[in-house]
């Protein structure tokens, strides 16, 4: 058995591998999907039937070498977008996120590129957005903040953060660091004199994991405001020990570009040493243990994704709890989490849809 990631010289021999062999994947795949017969999805763009396969071999790649693209905003780079958070107060982490070893650290975070010129609106709304990866990959924040800048336009008068939590791939991170960062990003932006109520929690794929369990966190716990509004992309609502069990017969897997290795991976990092306890099991698989929330939420799947029908059952069964109000935009042909992924998967349109579908929804439902 070969341990992963790779070490060296090996893993350069590999990096020269996937480098020679991606040109030749990418020709053969467009001759390939030409005719749309041919396509795993016939209405899918040439691009789409591309990428999908690109992207999940470069998850094995992220795999096989360990790479986690962890960058971290840097004040020479971000200049006044940066933001630097610290956890100032041991008190609001209490229950599941009180551990003996994992304990809350300073953050940064990147606002998006107008942050400037839209701070001077009397009523700033702020999005803060826990961006996907699996619990184990960071995108660049400069070029994906870029990407959900471009969606979040149509979410009015709205300033984003960028809050890259911590990896469960780093020492101590592990369930329940990233949740405890969650809780110091808010709380900076509630520190920073923004009503609760004009903050938007948003999180897609395991960002969206993060934030519901946030929430649940801010619903029992009572230690902060809630906020005025969440919104989920492609959110993993269903954490188990058993990834490959619970994704056989799929009929999504193979199609969309999320692989059920790299769900496997990222559960396991994820998951604490001593497993799925009853006390933490509600924070990793909202979907079994759905809650009473007062705060609207709004929730976008692609109808193409390995996680579609989870998220559909997810929004069934928090609807199904009397006074939640929850919206359900489904995208069909869409893979996974077209928040990040809609600019590489040609799904731009539809994301800018759905995003003024969640526009409308909250101006509604804060009213
Ligand atoms: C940033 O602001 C400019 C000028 O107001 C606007 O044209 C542009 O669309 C904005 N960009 C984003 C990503 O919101
Ligand atoms: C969640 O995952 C578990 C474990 O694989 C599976 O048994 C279950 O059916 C899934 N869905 C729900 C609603 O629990």
């Amino acid at each position: 058995m070969i341990s992963l990631p790779l070490s060296q010289p090996f893993k350069s021999i590999y990096i020269l591998y996937f480098i020679f062999k991606l040109p030749l994947q990418i020709v053969s795949l467009l001759v390939y999907y030409l005719p749309s017969s041919l396509r795993p999805i016939p209405e899918w763009k040439l691009r789409t039937c591309v990428v999908a396969p690109v992207l999940r071999s470069f998850f094995d790649y992220v795999e096989i070498t360990g790479d986690q693209g962890f960058k971290q905003p840097t004040r020479e780079k971000a200049k006044e977008r940066l933001a630097l958070v610290q956890p100032t107060d041991d008190e609001l982490y209490s229950g599941i996120l009180a551990s003996p070893t994992i304990k809350p650290v300073s953050l940064t975070g990147l606002w998006d590129s107008n942050a400037t010129a839209q701070s001077g609106s009397d009523k700033p709304r702020v999005v803060l957005h826990f961006p996907g990866g699996g619990f184990t990959y960071a995108y660049d924040p400069y070029q994906s903040s870029q990407g959900v800048s471009q969606i979040m336009k149509h979410m009015r008068g709205a300033r984003t953060l960028f809050a890259q939590y911590r990896l469960a791939t780093v020492p101590n991170g592990r369930f329940p660091a990233a949740i405890q960062d969650a809780l110091t990003f808010y709380n900076y932006v509630l520190r920073s004199g923004v009503d609760p109520r004009d903050v938007i929690l948003l999180g897609d794929s395991a960002g969206g994991n993060i934030v519901i369990a946030l929430l649940r966190y801010l619903e029992t716990s009572h230690k902060l405001p809630l906020p005025g509004a969440v919104m989920l992309w492609s959110p993993w609502v269903n954490i188990t020990e058993d990834v490959p069990g619970q994704y056989t017969g799929c009929h999504n897997l193979g199609i969309d570009y999320v692989t059920t290795s790299v769900l496997q991976v990222g559960a396991q990092k994820y998951i604490p040493e001593g497993g799925i306890t009853t006390e933490i099991a509600p924070f990793l698989s909202p979907l079994r243990y759905p809650f009473k929330t007062n705060v609207p939420i709004f929730v976008h799947a692609g109808a193409a994704e390995v996680f579609y029908d989870e998220i559909k059952d997810f929004v069934h069964a928090m609807s199904e709890i009397q006074g939640n109000r929850m919206r359900f935009h489904p995208t069909k042909f869409a893979p996974h989490d077209i928040l990040l992924s809609h600019g590489v998967v040609g799904f731009t349109e539809q994301a800018e849809a759905a995003m003024k579908d969640a526009a409308d929804y909250l101006d509604g439902a804060s009213t």
